[in-house]
């Protein structure tokens, strides 16, 4: 499987792949990491890991589908199959889902379809919820709705922050994404509307 990763900051979420991939729990190649953001933190790790790097900047271009064009030439250029999304800040259009059909993954900070969208973690604090976790799913053309690969639950602990709560919650990022990421090297993943076969459930 040849990887392309998409970020935006800092690339904790991307060090967890590529030391996946570089420890063979992985069976993939990262093959490019593309940021949005030239002062994203994720270049450097990248680059220190022997991965090349470039910068699309969606400023640069007039329309969100010229910006993802971009992105697919990029990504082509690599020989890149599968695209994870790893922190990744902008929305994508059908020309990047359609360049890699069910083969573009993203990481979100909560149990979906509970607290989409952005700032997921406060989302569950100020909700009240006493469980909340993460989802890797496979990316359509609504904000994190796709199909589910896997997920993990994380408690919500009494005095917890923000701060407290995303940490507990990135942990499980860090070890969930590899494994999905590895559901997709056993093609071709069994999809029956929403449902995917042999997704990861983490307690
Ligand atoms: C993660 O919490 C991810 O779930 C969310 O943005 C954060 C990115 O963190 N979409 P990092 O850049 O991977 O460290």
């Amino acid at each position: 499987m040849n990887l392309g990763i998409l970020i935006s900051g800092r690339g904790s979420n991307l060090e967890a792949i590529l030391a996946a991939s570089s420890e063979g729990r992985l069976h993939a190649r990262p093959r490019i990491v593309i940021s949005n953001r030239a002062g994203a933190g994720g270049l450097a790790l990248a680059a220190r890991r022997g991965v090349p790097t470039a910068v699309v900047a969606h400023g640069d271009f007039a329309r969100r589908e010229d910006f993802d064009q971009a992105l697919v030439d990029a990504l082509r250029a690599h020989d890149v199959d599968t695209v994870a999304l790893a922190g990744f800040d902008r929305l994508v259009t059908p020309q990047l889902l359609d360049a890699f059909p069910h083969r573009v993954v993203n990481v979100h900070p909560a149990l979906l379809p509970a607290f989409p969208g952005l700032h997921a973690q406060r989302q569950a604090l100020e909700y009240g919820a006493k469980v909340t976790g993460v989802t890797i799913h496979l990316v359509d053309e609504q904000m994190d709705h796709g199909p589910i690969l896997a997920q993990a639950a994380v408690p919500v602990l009494d005095g917890d922050t923000e701060e407290t709560l995303s940490a507990r919650i990135l942990e499980q990022e860090h070890r969930l994404y590899p494994l999905a990421l590895q559901m997709l090297t056993r093609s071709p993943l069994q999809i029956e509307g929403r449902r995917v076969q042999g997704g990861i459930s983490s307690p």
